[in-house]
């Protein structure tokens, strides 16, 4: 087996390492952006996949991953992981049902409830020990869930019927705009020191610097990265100005 996730604030990579090495200390676990990633793929049947709900949906990265590579899936067992701050419905039945698609077999989902990494908006924040509360919770859970999948139960949390109603009506429906592609919003105030963080962070290349400005391209996947680890907070996407900057390192430090 092996894990592959998408992380963009640390909370999937945190849980994906987690959960792996719990099922099987010698597994790998790996970011969809390494370069091994198709190798590995090919050389396993069962995978763990994880990535960060956004608005009920998967990020466009992995929907785009999933489907450029749509001739590896085909016969792979899969465990759909899907980590979020708050509510998600189908969040692993998103990339279970694209995956079903091209011929995988999926094994089950699990949604992890985390600290959320929308970092310029004041909705879902909360203090450092209320997130060291979230991650010690999910923690246990991941155990838990780690020790029934060894003995080859595995929970099926967001794949069923009614779990695509709840994802579809309870939020996509009403945010279906801001997940169907990549997006140009990332914005660059006047704090930006032109240190290139942002650029070494953005899993998309979607930064860079053109004469003394840093600027952002329309190949976001919304993960938060870079406004998380801006040594000046100069960077936006949703909100317009950073309220804290979210980071699972910081809660466990
Ligand atoms: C653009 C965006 C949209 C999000 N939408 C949701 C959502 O619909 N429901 C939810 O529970 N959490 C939502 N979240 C919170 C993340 O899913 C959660 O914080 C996740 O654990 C972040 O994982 P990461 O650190 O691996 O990127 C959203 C986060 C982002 C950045």
């Amino acid at each position: 087996m092996v894990g592959i996730y998408f992380s963009g604030t640390g909370n999937t990579k945190h849980c994906m390492e987690l959960l792996v090495s719990s099922v099987d200390r010698e597994a790998d676990c790996i970011s969809i952006t390494d370069k091994r990633v198709l190798d590995i793929i090919e050389s396993n049947e069962i995978i763990y996949l994880g990535y960060p709900t956004q608005f009920s949906n998967m990020p466009y990265i992995i929907r785009d991953f999933i489907k450029k590579n749509k001739n590896i899936w085909k016969g792979k067992k899969i465990f759909c992981i899907s980590t979020m701050g708050a509510f998600s419905g189908d969040g692993a039945g998103c990339s279970a049902r694209e995956l079903k698609k091209y011929g995988a077999i999926i094994l089950g989902g699990l949604h992890i409830h985390m600290p959320d990494a929308v970092c310029d908006s004041k909705l879902l924040k909360k203090s450092i020990v209320e997130n060291q509360k979230i991650i010690k919770e999910a923690d246990e859970k991941i155990y838990r869930i780690a020790n029934e999948v060894k003995s080859g139960k595995y929970p099926q949390e967001g794949v069923g019927f009614w779990s695509h109603m709840c994802g579809l009506f309870g939020q996509r429906l009403w945010f279906y705009n801001k997940t169907t592609g990549y997006t140009d919003k990332i914005k660059v105030s006047s704090a930006c020191s032109r240190c290139g963080k942002c650029i070494s962070v953005c899993p998309m290349e979607n930064l860079s610097i053109n004469g003394n400005k840093v600027i952002a391209g329309n190949k976001c996947t919304m993960c938060y990265s870079c406004v998380s680890q801006c040594p000046n907070k100069a960077l936006t996407l949703l909100g317009k100005t950073v309220v804290e900057q979210c980071r699972y390192e910081k809660y466990v430090d």
